[in-house]
């Protein structure tokens, strides 16, 4: 046990965030999850350094900045400073946090485009893409809006349908506008750089199999390889918020080009600081490790894209790319227009940030499943692990230390087995942080608290000392007491950094870490305990649930900022030529293979009719069988790849998580004509 090992040297990142909008808490799953496994490297001796910045190009910042009548290096100074902020409250603890919009980044994009050029991995060629004559731009794909070419959908993305599921091109929408300018996009010529993936096929299928990645990913990415390795298109023409190319003047990098390489130019900042050396950790043959921390959903570019630019361009590829889920709320997907979208600092303006470090480390496990926050439970564990368990024991033993015994702890312990056991417990623990099995670890810390809290229960320190000739012993009860919460507060300390602190401040023992718990704190005086945590209150999620609403209540939808009409009118003929009926969903089912569509069957009040509806990114099958909703009934069946279509259902929202069915009033029943 405990044998010291040779010294590590880690390189670790968080995805970088967008520098278009507000850090919320989805962001927080992954710098948090980061931040543990960062912190329990450090505590355990190890030269962890942890790098992140803001993605600060592309073309939805460039048209936020228009928008608000700024340039973009504003946006993203402003927008910077605030995400700073907000981790710097939630203790991610950085030792540097930059921006993608820099010096080194040009220079290392610049330098691996280069060499990629050089190696012959990029390729040139003419292809036809959307462009807004009015805007003078190309449209990225979601900055077009049409009918789906295949079942007529209106509204849907320049790239698939939220109805239908189909995928096409942009110029297959019909009667497609640009969302930018609400004018129809004509198709134009363009020339653009292609980085040739297919080069590096054999090395990639080989990296995602050699224990880079969880197996989730690599099984994922067995279904990327079988569809074929593209060339990935890396250039935007002009007008485009980014690095302009260094042999073509006019093409700029795609965002996610130079974002990745973000990584290198925040870490190569940081190394001109702290004096280290950047090849250290990216040449070729680098020992150091390389850790990114990413969602699920940006896992395409990091497994296989960034390998790829980083082997073509000479230089290391990651020891492993982790992945999560995606962040829950009660349930329900973060969305604003549910009200479940919550901001960082709304959290922060009525809680503690170590309650949610705390909630987030007990839900996280090694794979890619979706964690859910919801609130009650939130609070209930809250309240009973950290303020009923944890700092339970230092609280019932701090008091009689100070004030009987002058803050004095005894000069041995009356049960070193027991303080022995719970140090025992360190490499456990620590293997479980390691493998970033946090929810297993703060289980087994828990445990430990409750036998800590028997301990004392069956003591009953507070009966002892009425008796004056066993007051030592009440002085070496609460002494192993405070010693237990000590080990305690080293376990968690990853996690509850402040407390941590706070922890040390009382107990007056130096720093804690695996190792110096190693010898218990005797024969000392500790500091006068102040209340280390107090519990969630209602008031305070009400408050977070009532400021969320808030918050998402000023994002209007466009139009009705700028007082142009909502739709174009129809005549009342036409309107009533529509016979929209309520129905039950009596059944929801998967459809295999469908990525959007469900199939349910739909009670008419007696009729029962088919509908493959494409809502799936919305709702699961349990969420809609029983309820009643708004379809129309008088559609032609349509004949889907999965089966017959016999109508459509009414919902609201842009599609994808935000999609809202309609629901009656109560007494509705189905097959009500709804007029
Ligand atoms: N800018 C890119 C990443 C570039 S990395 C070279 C990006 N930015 S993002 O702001 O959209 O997301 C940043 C990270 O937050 C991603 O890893 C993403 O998966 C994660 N999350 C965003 N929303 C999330 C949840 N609701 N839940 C959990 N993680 C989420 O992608
Ligand atoms: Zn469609």
């Amino acid at each position: 046990m405990n044998t010291p090992k040779e010294t590590r040297k880690i390189l670790v990142t968080s995805a970088l965030p967008y520098a278009n909008g507000p850090i919320h808490l989805g962001h927080l799953v992954e710098h948090i999850q980061t931040d543990i496994w960062v912190r329990f490297q450090k505590l355990r001796g190890h030269e962890c350094i942890f790098v992140c910045a803001d993605d600060a190009h592309g073309t939805p910042i460039m048209l936020k900045a228009q928008q608000e009548g700024i340039t973009p290096e504003e946006l993203i100074t402003r927008i910077g400073k605030e995400h700073q902020e907000d981790f710097s409250e939630f203790l991610i603890g950085f030792d540097n946090y930059y921006s993608t919009h820099s010096e080194e980044n040009r220079h290392y994009a610049d330098l691996i485009y280069n060499r990629l050029r050089e190696a012959g991995h990029i390729t040139r060629r003419t292809i036809t893409q959307a462009y807004d004559p009015e805007a003078e731009m190309f449209l990225p794909d979601r900055f077009i809006k049409g009918e789906c070419p295949r079942c007529g959908a209106a509204d849907q993305y320049g790239d698939s349908c939220e109805v239908c599921g189909a995928t096409y091109a942009p110029t297959e929408l019909k009667n497609a506008v640009s969302v930018i300018s609400g004018a129809k996009p004509i198709e134009r010529e363009t020339e653009h750089y292609f980085f040739k993936l297919g080069d590096f096929s054999k090395m990639l299928k080989k990296w995602v199999r050699g224990g880079h990645l969880q197996p989730e990913i690599s099984n994922k990415l067995d279904e990327w390889f079988q569809s074929g390795l593209r060339d990935w298109d890396i250039s935007r023409d002009a007008p485009y918020w980014g690095f302009e190319m260094p042999d073509a003047p006019g093409k700029y990098f795609y965002v996610w080009l130079d974002a990745p390489v973000g990584y290198m130019a925040s870490f190569k900042n940081y190394c001109d600081r702290a004096s280290i050396r950047f090849d250290d950790y990216w040449d070729e043959e680098s020992t150091a490790e390389l850790y990114h921390f990413i969602g699920k959903d940006i896992a395409y570019f990091h497994t296989l894209f960034w390998p790829a630019m980083l082997e073509g361009a000479g230089f290391r590829k990651p020891s492993a790319v982790w992945c999560h889920g995606f962040l829950t709320i009660n349930g329900q997907k973060m969305s604003k227009s549910r009200n479940t979208f919550i901001r960082a600092r709304t959290y922060l303006d009525h809680l503690n940030p170590e309650y949610l470090r705390y909630y987030f480390a007990a839900k996280l496990g090694s794979g890619v499943d979706d964690i859910d926050l919801s609130l009650q439970d939130f609070m209930a564990r809250v309240n009973s692990d950290l303020v009923g368990k944890l700092v339970n024991i230092a609280s019932r033993c701090a008091g009689f230390i100070g004030k009987r015994f002058k803050g004095q702890l005894t000069d041995a312990l009356p049960d070193n087995e027991l303080y022995i056991s719970f140090v025992r417990s360190g490499e456990e623990i620590a293997s479980l942080y390691e493998k970033r099995e946090y929810g297993h670890a703060i289980r087994e810390v828990m445990a430990l608290a409750d036998i800590a809290n028997q301990y004392i229960d069956e003591q009953k320190p507070w009966v002892t000392i009425k008796e004056a000739e066993r007051t030592t012993e009440v002085q070496a009860v609460c002494t192993q007491g405070l010693n237990l919460f000590r080990v305690l507060i080293t376990y968690l300390k990853p996690v509850l950094p402040r407390l941590a602190a706070d922890a040390e401040q009382f107990l007056n023992g130096g720093e804690l870490s695996w190792e110096s718990i190693r010898k218990p704190l005797l024969g000392q005086k500790i500091n006068p305990f102040k209340p280390l945590l107090t519990r969630v209150e209602q008031s305070a999620i009400d408050a977070i649930v009532e400021d969320a609403k808030q918050t998402t209540a000023t994002h209007q939808p466009q139009s009705t900022v700028t007082g142009e009409p909502v739709a174009a009118q129809i005549s009342f003929d036409n309107f009533a030529k529509l016979d929209l009926r309520i129905a039950r969903i009596t059944r929801a089912e998967h459809v295999k293979d469908a990525d959007k569509l469900l199939q349910l069957t739909l009670d008419l009040g007696g009729e029962t009719r088919n509908v493959f509806a494409g809502i799936k990114s919305a709702y699961t099958p349990e969420q809609l069988e029983g309820r009643l909703t708004v379809m129309v009934a008088n559609l032609a069946p349509r004949k889907m790849r999965f089966g017959v279509s016999e109508g459509m259902m009414l919902a609201a929202g842009p599609g994808g998580k935000e999609l809202f069915l309609l629901s009656p009033d109560s007494g509705a029943q189905p097959g009500m004509q709804v007029k």
